[in-house]
This record gives C-alpha cells, sequence and structure tokens, in this order.
C-alpha cells in the first residue's frame, strides 16, 4: 500500500500567505497542514509515500519536509508541471505508484479521521475499485457531490455542481486499485480544464465497479481560507495540545491552561491562556495573549493583546493597545505603534490584504 498526498496546485485562494509560499506549508498550530497528512498515512502504517509538487513551490515543500526520516517514512517527490487536475496528479505519479494500491490524500485538508486504519481495512478487505469518504457540509456546490441511493451505494459524482443534489461533500481522501488508471484514460478535462478525480471515479461507477463511501464523522477543514484556518487552528489546540515548557517565563508572568512553549523564548510579565502554542526564540513582553492562539518561531510581541489569533515566523507586533483578535498576521510582517508626529496610520501592505480598524 503506497500513499499519494497532493501538494501541487496553484494556491491561489489563501492570498496574501501563499504568495510566497505554498498553501499546504501554512502552519496550523505551528506545524504545516501537509505534515498532518503525512503523519496520518504513518500512523496507519503506510511509509512509501509520494509527494505531488509543482514548479512554484516544489522545492521549498521539499527542503522544509525532507526525505521522510522525520516521520519514519520514505517520501519521494514526483514533478506535476501544470496544476491540471487531481487526476492528472495521479496520471503523473504512476511510475512510481505502479500497480499498488494506494491511497490519495490532498495535502491542504485537515480531516479528523479518528483513525485512517479502519478505512484503509474496510478497503483491504473488500477490495472495491475505490473508497471515498464523504461529509455532510452546508455549501456543497464548493465540493464534489455525491448522490447515494437508500443501500449506501454511490451512483452519481458531480464536481461542484450549481444546484447541488446532496449535501454530501467528497472528503479529501480516497483510496484507490491500480482499475483507476484505466478511468483516468477514459475521461476528458473539464470545463474548469482539469481532469477531475470526481469524474474518473463516476467512469468506475458507469463500468460497474465497485466504489464504496463512508460517512466521515470527525472535523474537516480545508485550510484554504483565513475563517477555517483559524478555525483549524482552534480545534487542533483544543484536541491535541499538551503542557510543556521549554522557555524561560518570569516570575510576573502568569500561565494558565495547557500551553506550550519553545526552546529559547523569553516570557516577561506577560499573562498566557491556553491553549497557546509559543513556538522557539520568541520574546514576549507584557502582553496578554488568550485562548487559541498560535505563535511561530522567533516572534516578537511587545506591550499587545491578541486572542484566537496566528502569528507566523518572524513576525513583530509592539504597542498595539487594541486587542487583536480572529487575525492572521504572516512571516515577518510589523505591526507596530510608532511615536512620529503627525499622529497617523502609516502602512505598507501587499496585495490582497484584510485590514479592519475600528
Ligand atoms: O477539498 C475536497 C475537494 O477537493 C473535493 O470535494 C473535490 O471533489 C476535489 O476536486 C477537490 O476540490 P478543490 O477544488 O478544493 O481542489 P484543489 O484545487 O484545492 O486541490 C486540492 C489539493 O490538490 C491541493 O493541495 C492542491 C493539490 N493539487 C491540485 C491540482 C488541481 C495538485 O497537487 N495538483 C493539481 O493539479
Amino acid at each position: 500500500m503506497k500513499a499519494l498526498i497532493l501538494s501541487g496546485g496553484k494556491g491561489t485562494r489563501l492570498r496574501p500567505l501563499t504568495h510566497s509560499g505554498a498553501k499546504q506549508l501554512v502552519p496550523v498550530a505551528n506545524k504545516p497542514v501537509l505534515w498532518y497528512g503525512i503523519e496520518e498515512m504513518v500512523a496507519a502504517g503506510i511509509t512509501d509515500i509520494g509527494i505531488i509538487i509543482n514548479p512554484e513551490t516544489g522545492a521549498e515543500v521539499q527542503a522544509k519536509t525532507g526525505d521522510g526520516g522525520y516521520f519514519g517514512a520514505k517520501i519521494t517527490y514526483i514533478l506535476q508541471h501544470q496544476p491540471a487536475g487531481l487526476a492528472h496528479a495521479v496520471q503523473v505519479a504512476r511510475p512510481f505508484l505502479a500497480d499498488s494500491p494506494f491511497v490519495m490524500y490532498l495535502g491542504d485538508n485537515l480531516i479528523q479521521l479518528g483513525d485512517l486504519n479502519y478505512f484503509l481495512q474496510q478497503f483491504i478487505q473488500q477490495q472495491p475499485e475505490a473508497l471515498i469518504l464523504l461529509r455532510q457540509v452546508a455549501n456543497p456546490s464548493a465540493f464534489g457531490v455525491a448522490r447515494v441511493d437508500d443501500t449506501g451505494q454511490v451512483f452519481q459524482l458531480i464536481e461542484k455542481p450549481k444546484i447541488p443534489p446532496s449535501n454530501l461533500a467528497l472528503v479529501g481522501v480516497y483510496f484507490f486499485s491500480h482499475v483507476i488508471f484505466d478511468a483516468i484514460a477514459n475521461i476528458q478535462p473539464s470545463a474548469r480544464g482539469e481532469l477531475e478525480i470526481t469524474d474518473a471515479i463516476q467512469h468506475l461507477i458507469d463500468q460497474q465497479k465497485q466504489v464504496l463511501a463512508y460517512e466521515l464523522q470527525g472535523w474537516w477543514l480545508d485550510t484554504g481560507k483565513k475563517d477555517d484556518l483559524l478555525e483549524a487552528n482552534r480545534l487542533i489546540l483544543d484536541t491535541y495540545l499538551s503542557t510543556t515548557i521549554d522557555g524561560e517565563i518570569d516570575t510576573q508572568s502568569q500561565i494558565i491552561g495547557r500551553v506550550q512553549i519553545g526552546a529559547r523564548s523569553k516570557v516577561t510579565n506577560c499573562t498566557i491562556r491556553g491553549p497557546v502554542i509559543i513556538g522557539s526564540d520568541c520574546y514576549l513582553e507584557n502582553c496578554f495573549i488568550g485562548p487559541y492562539s498560535s505563535i511561530a518561531n522567533h516572534v516578537t510581541l511587545i506591550d499587545s493583546d491578541l486572542e484566537h489569533s496566528m502569528v507566523l515566523e518572524g513576525a513583530k507586533i509592539a504597542r498595539i493597545h487594541q486587542r487583536i483578535i480572529d487575525s492572521v498576521i504572516g512571516q515577518r510582517a510589523q505591526l507596530t505603534l510608532a511615536p512620529r508626529r503627525p499622529k497617523a496610520l502609516r502602512f505598507l501592505i501587499g496585495d490582497d490584504c484584510q485590514i479592519e480598524l475600528t
């Protein structure tokens, strides 16, 4: 059994955060989204992993993630020159996959599978050509949508339908036998110009091949948008964070609840109310850090209050006297109060940024 994780694509939806990098490397609770997928595979015993990369961000994904040793896996990087669709990515990966059955996982999804191994065992025991996961969603038009009959058999799959026939969306985890390659060879690009894996699975159904579907009960987040990212951050901190303090905290500071502080980070006269994760080499002075906040490595926070927010690597926030909430502050961004005249707001804001002032 092999795994194919898709970390190519265009990454347009999380601008401005992904202007400079892969959306799959955006951290949730200080860990790249992609790594959660890798860890799921390894936990289910699948250690031969191929990762689809694109020419723009592939080198960064590879440099950050490495050869798999860190995860106890063997990672093979597979370059897809164009973001020509999920099924195209599978085609490109054929030399890696050969005739092995495989699980395909979308690298920008965060899925609480509970136990990937359960679905893997169903796939191994029942030997269908495909096994897909579905979940009820409020906005099915944004996804691949399934129609399922009374006995639970999928009989139709449509990619991003304007009028969705059900509220069951295709979750970004699929199990396939090698028969999927024949199906892909028989489909045409969709209206958005992509070879859709949804159409390839529909082709299997049309050929009377067995396609099993299971409904996912745990949470599932596509981290493509700011609010989803903050929600993913909240859920991960809520579910998995435990207290570990490696940094230095002075006696004036108060730490409440589950808080993680990385090596060489210094906390002076702060109140930190967990769940909060703070990376390594950070400097925090006179701050309140409220629940569901993730502070990445090398961040400086001075005289500032924030809550339910993410501050990415190398950012600096100083003397902002209003509480910052529901925010994502990008890498190396600076947000400071300067005592200059005339008193005014001064900005250097990149493309697609969103700023709300009151
Ligand atoms: O999130 C679940 C949805 O994912 C499913 O419900 C849809 O049926 C499925 O088509 C897919 O839709 P998206 O439009 O959200 O896919 P997206 O373009 O965001 O790509 C998903 C991941 O695959 C992302 O990590 C980028 C990567 N990718 C994408 C394309 C198009 C590639 O590696 N290569 C590609 O060519």
